[in-house]
């Protein structure tokens, strides 16, 4: 597939600044983190996300929450659910937290995520350890019984199209640093292995 025409005016020029990543995470007490939650549609990530966003900070962790749903009404509300436009997606994403990480917060990512290729290409992005993956590995079955938007129904219906799990892929990830079956544990319960993690 094309990625969007992304090419850096040949002008541009890197201005480094006085303030470095390191100064900034000191002057925040805390260890910047991208943790970043993929797994199908229904399989909690967005649940389990604003729950450990809640639980950072209520312990005084500076966090913040970019989910895909979200995102999609603002900066990338220009794209669809072609590979493509997934790809784009994930790659603004990942700038994104990249930058937040760069400033000291600690960032959770909520998003489908499908190809191995755009979460490696984030992964690359950050310092090792920096970059925490969190597979919600929750069967289609159960996702498919709690259709939370009702958006299975419509895919199975043929409505939405692309549908991943259904009528588009979803490539497993082999070596996350965590794997978490939401079909049996509590919120809470798939927080603390988060936090373990970390
Ligand atoms: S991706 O694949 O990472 O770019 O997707 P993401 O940005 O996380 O957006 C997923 C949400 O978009 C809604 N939606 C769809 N999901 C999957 N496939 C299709 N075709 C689709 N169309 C709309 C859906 O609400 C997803 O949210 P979650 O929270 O995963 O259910």
């Amino acid at each position: 597939y094309q990625l969007k025409d992304i090419t850096l005016p040949s002008n541009a020029v890197w201005h480094k600044s006085t303030v470095c990543p390191d100064d900034r995470a000191m002057l925040m007490a805390q260890a910047p983190r991208c943790i970043w939650l993929t797994g199908l549609s229904g399989s909690g990530k967005s649940t389990v996300a604003n729950a450990l966003d809640a639980t950072l900070h209520a312990n005084g962790v500076k966090a913040f929450l970019l989910d895909g749903d979200n995102v999609r009404h603002g900066l990338n509300k220009d794209l669809g659910m072609t590979e493509a436009d997934r790809a784009e997606n994930i790659r603004r994403v990942g700038e994104v937290a990249k930058l937040m990480v760069e400033s000291g917060l600690v960032v959770i990512c909520a998003f489908i995520s499908p190809y191995k290729r755009d979460r490696q290409m984030v992964r690359s992005m950050f310092k090792p350890g920096q970059f925490v993956e969190v597979y919600l590995d929750t069967p289609l079955a159960t996702c498919e019984q709690r259709d939370p938007k009702g958006l299975y129904k419509k895919a199975r219906a043929g409505v939405i199209k692309q549908f991943t799990g259904i009528s588009d892929p979803y490539e497993q990830p082999e070596s996350a640093e965590l794997q978490l079956n939401t079909t049996d544990i509590s919120v809470s319960q798939s927080v603390e292995a988060i936090l373990n993690v970390l």
